[in-house]
C-alpha cells in the first residue's frame, strides 16, 4: 500500500487525467476520482478533490451521538479499553458527547435468525466465545441481546456497551430470552452444554427466568425490551429507568436506520 500516495488523479477536461507511476491496474473512473486494484481484495481510491476524501471516508463510518456525557464516557471507556478484543468496533475517535468508529456491515443476529429455521452450532460457538471473553476481560454485565450482535465478514460484532463495565449482571438473560422467542433456547443451551460443560452448568444452577416480570425479580435483563410491540408498556418501564439513552438521542450520520 505504500506509494499509493505517489498516483495522482486530476480533473482533465472531459476526463479525470491520470498519473500513475505505480502501474496498479485501473478498474474504474468515477465523477471524484479513480480506483485502483492493489491486490485481491485491496482497492485505493484516488480523489481529485481532497474534501471528497473525508466525506467517503465518513460514509463508513458510524457515529453515535449522545444525550448524556455520562453515557459517552461509560461507552468510550469500555470500547477504548476494549479494542484488542474481536467483537469489539474499532473505534478512530471520541468526544464528549460522540463516538466515531467502524460502520459494521451485515444483518443483526435478530435478523440472521428470523431467516433461519436453526440455530447453528458455529452460531453458539461465537456467542459463547464472545461471553466467555467478556466475563475474562472483567465485564460486568454478561449478555448479547441479537439485536445488538452484527454479523460482518470479519466476524461477530456486539454494539452497545454503556453499561457492560457497572451494571453486574452474571448471565446472559436477554439473549436466553431472544432465544426463547425464537425458540431456539432449547438447542443452544444443548450445544453449550457439550461445548462448555462449565458454563452451561453455571448458566443453569437456577432456572432461567424467561419472562420480563421473572426477569425483573431476577435483578435483570429486560431494561431493553426493545423490540417489543407494547410500546406503551415499555415506555413506562423505561423511563422509570436511570436515564434512557436511546433513540432521541442519537443521530446515526450514515442514515441507515437499523431497528433498535
Ligand atoms: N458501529 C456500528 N455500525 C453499524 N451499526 C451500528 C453501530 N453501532 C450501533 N449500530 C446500530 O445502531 C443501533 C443503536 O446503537 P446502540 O449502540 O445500541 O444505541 P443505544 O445505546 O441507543 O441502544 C444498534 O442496535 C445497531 O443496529
Ligand atoms: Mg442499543
Amino acid at each position: 500500500m505504500k506509494d499509493f500516495k505517489s498516483i495522482k488523479v486530476t480533473k482533465g477536461v472531459k476526463t479525470l487525467e491520470i498519473d500513475n507511476p505505480t502501474n496498479y491496474p485501473l478498474i474504474g473512473m468515477g465523477a471524484q476520482g479513480a480506483v485502483f486494484k492493489l491486490s485481491e481484495d485491496k482497492f485505493v481510491k484516488i480523489y481529485t478533490d481532497p474534501l471528497q476524501v473525508r466525506m467517503e471516508a465518513e460514509a463508513l463510518r458510524f457515529v453515535k451521538i449522545y444525550g448524556k456525557p455520562e453515557h459517552a464516557a461509560q461507552e468510550n471507556k469500555v470500547l477504548l479499553s476494549s479494542q484488542k478484543l474481536s467483537f469489539i468496533p474499532k473505534v478512530d475517535e471520541t468526544g464528549s458527547n460522540y463516538v466515531l468508529m467502524e460502520n459494521l456491515l451485515g444483518p443483526d443476529l435478530n435478523t440472521f435468525l428470523k431467516k433461519h429455521p436453526a440455530l447453528s452450532e458455529d452460531i453458539t460457538r461465537r456467542l459463547l466465545d464472545i461471553l466467555t471473553t467478556m466475563k475474562k476481560s472483567g465485564f460486568k454485565q454478561i449478555d448479547a441481546p441479537v439485536r445488538h450482535i452484527i454479523l460482518t465478514n470479519t466476524g461477530f460484532k456486539m454494539v452497545d456497551h454503556v453499561y457492560s463495565f457497572s451494571r453486574v449482571q452474571e448471565r446472559p438473560l436477554e439473549l436466553f430470552q431472544n432465544l426463547h422467542e425464537r425458540n431456539f433456547l432449547n438447542s443452544f443451551l444443548e450445544q453449550v452444554k457439550t461445548i462448555d460443560p462449565k458454563t452451561h452448568a453455571e448458566w443453569t444452577k437456577t432456572p432461567i427466568p424467561l419472562t420480563n416480570a421473572e426477569a425483573e425479580a431476577n435483578g435483570g435483563s429486560n431494561r431493553k425490551k426493545e423490540s417489543r410491540k407494547r410500546t406503551s408498556n415499555r415506555k413506562r418501564e423505561h423511563n422509570r429507568k436511570k436515564g434512557s439513552h436511546r433513540k432521541h438521542e442519537h443521530h446515526h450520520k450514515k442514515g441507515h436506520d437499523r431497528k433498535k
